[in-house]
């Protein structure tokens, strides 16, 4: 018997994913990008989506710009889902993250960014209005528009190359609901996924008719 084998094995399997920082090749790539248009809002998105337990991401820029521009990200997220969060430079680290949690039949959303593979700390670079929110028995969903989500200390998005984005989301609820500095425990899903924003150019003018209409509606 090979006892050295056998505890080794024993360790992987209780040990499958601990600690060390995930490889790229380990991160989930099987996102489906699509363009979703939506005859409620007027305007088309690059959607990201994988399974029907994992969020769905809308991204919407307004066309003929480069960074720094506004974004409309929309997150659609399974009641699972005790937090969902979107990282603007493909990685946990140094780039602006997107963080949202339901509280009550709305929605937080939060600005971080992070400098380790711990709780991402607030980040004042990049601010968020929600457009609009809701909670219902099936889902959770948010539409905000992002200030400071396209360039940041160290990098930003190309509006003609392509760029890594990736998500997580968690499946514990967060510990303040209502609070956008809340702590929340560490994901339980993550993804990894490279694209060009041609799918979520809208026009300048449909881009702030749509932000205009929605902060009124
Ligand atoms: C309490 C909060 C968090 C903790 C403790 C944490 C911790 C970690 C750890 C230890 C890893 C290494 C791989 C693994 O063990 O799974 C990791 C990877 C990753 N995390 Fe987090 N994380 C947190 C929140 C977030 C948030 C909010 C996002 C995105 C919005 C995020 C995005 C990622 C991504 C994309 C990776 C893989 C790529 C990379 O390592 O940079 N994490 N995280
Ligand atoms: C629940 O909310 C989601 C996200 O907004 C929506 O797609 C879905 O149609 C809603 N379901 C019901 C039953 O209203």
């Amino acid at each position: 018997m090979h006892l050295l084998a056998l505890a080794t094995t024993i360790f992987l399997l209780i040990c499958n994913g601990c600690a060390s920082p995930i490889s790229d090749s380990s991160l989930d790539k099987r996102q489906t990008t699509s363009k979703y248009c939506s005859a409620e809002s007027n305007l088309c998105y690059l959607q990201i989506s994988t399974t029907a337990s994992n969020p769905v991401f809308r991204i919407a820029i307004p066309d003929g710009t480069s960074a720094p521009f506004e974004i409309l990200l929309q997150i659609i997220a399974p009641v699972s889902n005790g937090w969902a969060g979107f990282a603007w430079g493909g990685g946990m680290i140094a780039n602006p993250l997107t963080v949202a949690w339901p509280n009550g039949n709305k929605v937080t959303v939060s600005s971080r960014w992070s400098s380790g593979r711990t709780l991402p700390g607030t980040y004042s670079g990049a601010t968020y209005k929600t457009l609009s929110s809701s909670k219902n028995s099936t889902h959770w969903m948010a539409e905000v528009v992002c200030t400071g989500c396209s360039k940041w200390s160290g990098g930003q998005l190309s509006t003609t190359g392509i760029n890594t984005f990736a998500w997580a989301l968690s499946r514990t609820a967060v510990q303040q609901p209502a609070s956008a500095s809340s702590s929340f425990s560490i994901h339980n899903n993550l993804g990894q996924f490279s694209t060009d924003l041609s799918s979520a150019k809208v026009s300048q003018s449909v881009f702030q008719q749509h932000i205009k209409s929605a902060a009124t509606a």
